[in-house]
């Protein structure tokens, strides 16, 4: 029974006990020396709280708004390729997990079942993530069957000019579904540019998410360009390794876009007190890929759920403890600059696991 779980960290041993080395690899692990991943975790665990007492907190609210759907807490789900290796059920579990809690889910291009399927199986609000694997008549096509499906926006990938040396992978002489099956198709996304970036926002037609933004300079150009929400990202670290953590960007983003776009954040979020910090500096909203995985891969859809509950309550807990009802009460006052106490890895949050599973 999925709730039977008392904490994220039982649900990560479930699925370590579920799923083969190399779906689990493909999972947990990031490119190269794992450095960005570790980098996510190090810039969350380098900030601490600045409480506030003395506050009437006997409600707390932890709901909020990405585009004006609503949240139950501000966490929505990552887009993730190949779930059909993770959970049977493939897309359509989070896709029913997110109606079952009351949050948004994005859509990967590139798992299984087909988008129509997916959008058909729950009547929730869903996001569709785009990987461009053609020309502008081959976006015209898949985007008329997104628009046709009645996904809520689109949300184009831009960490992924190339596939990130996953060596946990290559070890493993494995690869997932959607990179076996790819051929040039490939260099089609090696070849956007911002000009690309704009005919498919205006064929999508939809709000627009710009995935991957790791810099204040880009975030700028992102604004200019008329983009929804800026979707701060290193895909987990599964891309460019030796890259910032995505928290220690935040900020600086947030200076940047000057209130102009929503921002999303993702990398390394796996606690209450995670998401709290991220809405704290500015964020609008988390998403989960990782704990996600784990969540799915330990229980199916149920699993997601219970993963959900478990933040929900990590959030109301953390919010009561420093003073706050709403999210909008959050600010920057909440947090301030401090000494991680762990080496980072992709589970150092969950200090009670047996050990780091590899
Ligand atoms: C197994 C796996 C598959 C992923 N597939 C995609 C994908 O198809 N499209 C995409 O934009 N991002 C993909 N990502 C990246 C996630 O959307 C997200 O950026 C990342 O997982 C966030 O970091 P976290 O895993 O530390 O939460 C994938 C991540 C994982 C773990």
């Amino acid at each position: 029974m999925s709730q039977d779980f008392v904490s994220n960290q039982e649900l990560v041993v479930q699925a370590r006990r579920n799923l083969p080395q190399s779906v689990w690899d493909y999972l947990s692990g990031a490119a190269e020396s794992e450095t960005t991943m570790r980098r996510n975790r190090l810039a969350l665990d380098s900030l601490a709280f600045r409480p506030r007492v003395l506050v009437d907190v006997s409600k707390v609210d932890t709901s909020t708004t990405v585009l004006g759907h609503k949240l139950r807490i501000p966490v929505m789900m990552a887009p993730i390729g190949s779930l059909q290796l993770i959970t049977p059920e493939g897309a359509v579990a989070p896709a029913k997990a997110a109606e079952e809690f009351g949050t948004v889910n994005f859509v990967s291009s590139v798992t299984q079942p087909a988008l129509e399927e997916t959008a058909a199986s729950t009547r929730s609000d869903k996001i569709f993530q785009l990987y461009i694997r053609g020309d502008l008549t081959w976006v015209e096509e898949i985007l008329g069957r997104v628009k046709q499906s009645g996904y809520k926006a689109l949300c184009l990938t831009v960490d992924s000019a190339y596939y990130g040396n996953r060596e946990r992978q290559l070890m493993n002489r494995w690869l997932p579904p959607s990179k076996r099956r790819e051929t040039s198709d490939r260099l089609w996304q090696a070849k956007l540019t911002w000009e690309t970036m704009d005919a498919i926002k205006e064929i999508g037609g939809l709000p627009f998410i710009l995935k991957g933004v790791a810099t204040a300079e880009d975030a700028a150009i992102a604004v200019e360009h008329g983009v929804d929400v800026i979707y701060i990202s290193n895909h987990g670290g599964r891309q460019l390794d030796h890259g910032q953590g995505t928290m220690d960007t935040l900020p600086e983003i947030v200076q940047a876009v000057g209130g102009k776009a929503e921002i999303v954040i993702d990398g390394g979020f796996l606690r209450g007190t995670d998401v709290v910090k991220a809405v704290s500096l500015g964020a609008k909203a988390v998403t989960i890929g990782k704990l996600q995985g784990w969540a799915l891969g330990a229980a199916g859809h149920a699993g997601l759920v219970r993963a959900l509950q478990l933040l929900e309550n990590e959030i109301t807990v953390t919010m009561g403890l420093l003073g706050v009802t709403r999210v909008d009460q959050l600010g920057p006052a909440h947090v301030c600059k401090a000494t991680a106490t762990a080496p980072p890895t992709e589970m150092s949050t969950f200090i009670n696991l047996p050990q780091r599973l590899l």
